[in-house]
C-alpha cells in the first residue's frame, strides 16, 4: 500500500549541512522532498548519502537562487506545499569583504523564491534564520520579543535581518502566506549514522568545523578568540544545539503552520564556553586538541543563548541531545570520512 505523503516540499540548500540533515528527517516523517543547491558550499555525494538514509533518493535540481528563470522551472514542475529555505551565504568575514554578493545572494535570492511562491500559489515558507539578527543586547539570554537589528556588525548578519523583515511585511500583504522563521543558535552535531556532518568546502570559521579540522590535523591548531571575557573561564559563551534537533525544530513548525509570520529560536537554553567544547570534544574523543589562546575576534559577544520556550509552547519542540552526543556524533562522521584523527 502507498503511504500518504504528508505534503510536497521543496529544500533550497537541502544538500547544505543543515539542509541535508533535514531533508532526511522530512522524508522519515512522510513528506515528499525536491532539492534546490547550486553546490557551491556542499557536495552532491549528499545525494546518495540521504538515499542511503532513507531509502528515497530525492530530485535534485543544481540551480542557483539568483537564477529566477530556472527557478521558476523548478516551481512550474513541483506542485510545492512549502517551502523549506537553508540556501545562502554565511561566512561572517567573507561577507565583509564581499557585502554586494551577500545582499545579492541572500536577500536577492530570497525575493526570487518569494515571487516564485506567489506566482505558483505556494503560500507556506520556512526560513533559516539566525540568532545573529538580536545584534548587541543588554542580556545574553535572547527572546523572540526582543528588537532585531541594532549593532549587527556584519553583511551577512544584515541580509538575516533583512529578510526577515521581508517575510514579515510579504505575509502582512498577504494573509494567506504562512511564515515561520527559525532563528538557529549555534548548530554542531553530526548525523549518528556518521553519513552525514558539515563540510564546508571553504575554510571555515565557524568554531566545530575548526575543531573538525584541528582534530584531523588538517589546521595545526586552534586559536581561542580570547580568555579575558565576564565569563567564568574568561571565554565566550554560546548555545550549541545538536543538528538532529534544530532540523527537528523544523518539523514541528512546518506542522503548526498558520497564517502571518510566527519567529521561533531554535536553541537549547543553555550555554558552553569556548574552553567547554574544547575539553568535551577532547574527552568524548580521547584525543588532546592543541589549543592557544589569542586576541579577541572583532565583534563577538561575551555570552548569548537562546530562550527556547516559546517553540516548546506553540510547537512542542525542545532540544534534546547533549552536546556529548553532538561530539560523539561529530567524531563518528570524521572516522566514517575515513579521516585520521590525533591522538
Ligand atoms: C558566528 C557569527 C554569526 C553567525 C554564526 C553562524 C560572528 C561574530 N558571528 O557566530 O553571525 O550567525 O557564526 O555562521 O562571526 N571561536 C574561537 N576560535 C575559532 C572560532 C571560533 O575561539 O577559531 C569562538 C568564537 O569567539 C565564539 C565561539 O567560538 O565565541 C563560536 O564561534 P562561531 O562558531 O564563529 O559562532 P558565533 O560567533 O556564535
Amino acid at each position: 500500500m502507498a503511504i500518504m505523503s504528508k505534503g510536497r516540499v521543496l529544500a533550497t540548500g537541502g544538500t547544505g549541512y543543515i539542509g541535508s540533515h533535514a531533508v532526511v528527517e522530512l522524508i522519515k516523517a512522510g513528506y515528499e522532498v525536491e532539492i534546490i543547491d547550486n553546490l557551491y558550499n556542499s557536495k552532491a555525494a549528499v545525494l546518495g548519502k540521504i538515499a542511503e538514509l532513507t531509502g528515497v533518493g530525492p530530485k535534485f535540481y543544481n540551480v542557483d537562487m539568483c537564477d529566477k528563470p530556472a527557478l521558476m522551472e523548478v516551481f512550474a514542475r513541483g506542485n510545492y506545499d512549502a517551502v523549506i529555505h537553508f540556501a545562502g551565504l554565511k561566512a561572517v568575514g567573507e561577507s565583509v569583504e564581499q557585502p554586494l554578493r551577500y545582499y545579492a545572494t541572500n536577500v536577492g535570492g530570497t525575493l526570487n523564491l518569494l515571487d516564485c511562491m506567489r506566482a505558483y500559489g505556494v503560500k507556506k515558507i520556512v526560513f533559516s534564520s539566525s540568532a545573529t539578527v538580536y545584534g548587541v543586547q543588554e542580556t545574553p539570554k535572547c527572546e523572540e520579543t526582543m528588537s532585531t537589528g541594532s549593532g549587527i556588525s556584519n553583511p551577512y548578519g544584515k541580509t538575516k535581518f533583512v529578510i526577515e523583515e521581508i517575510l514579515k511585511d510579504a505575509a502582512t500583504a498577504d494573509p494567506g502566506m504562512e511564515v515561520s522563521i527559525l532563528r538557529y543558535f549555534n548548530p554542531i552535531g553530526a548525523h549518528p549514522s556518521g553519513l552525514l556532518g558539515e563540510d564546508p568546502n571553504d575554510r571555515p570559521n565557524n568554531l566545530m568545523p575548526i575543531v573538525m579540522k584541528v582534530a584531523t590535523g588538517e589546521i595545526d591548531k586552534l586559536t581561542v578568540y580570547g580568555n579575558d571575557y565576564p565569563t567564568p573561564d574568561g571565554t565566550c559563551i554560546r548555545d550549541y544545539i545538536h543538528v538532529v534537533d534544530l532540523v527537528k525544530g523544523h518539523l514541528a513548525a512546518l506542522e503548526k503552520m498558520r497564517p502571518g509570520a510566527q519567529i521561533y529560536n531554535l536553541g537549547t537554553g543553555q550555554g558552553s564556553s569556548v574552553m567547554e567544547i574544547i575539553n568535551e570534544f577532547s574527552r568524548v574523543g580521547g584525543i588532546q586538541l592543541p589549543y592557544e589562546i589569542g586576541a579577541r575576534r572583532a565583534g563577538d559577544l561575551a555570552s548569548l543563548y537562546a530562550d527556547p520556550m516559546l517553540a516548546e509552547r506553540e510547537l512542542g519542540w525542545k532540544a534534546e541531545l547533549s552536546v556529548a552526543n553532538a561530539m560523539r556524533d561529530t567524531l563518528t562522521f570524521l572516522r566514517k570520512e575515513g579521516l585520521k584523527l590525533r591522538v
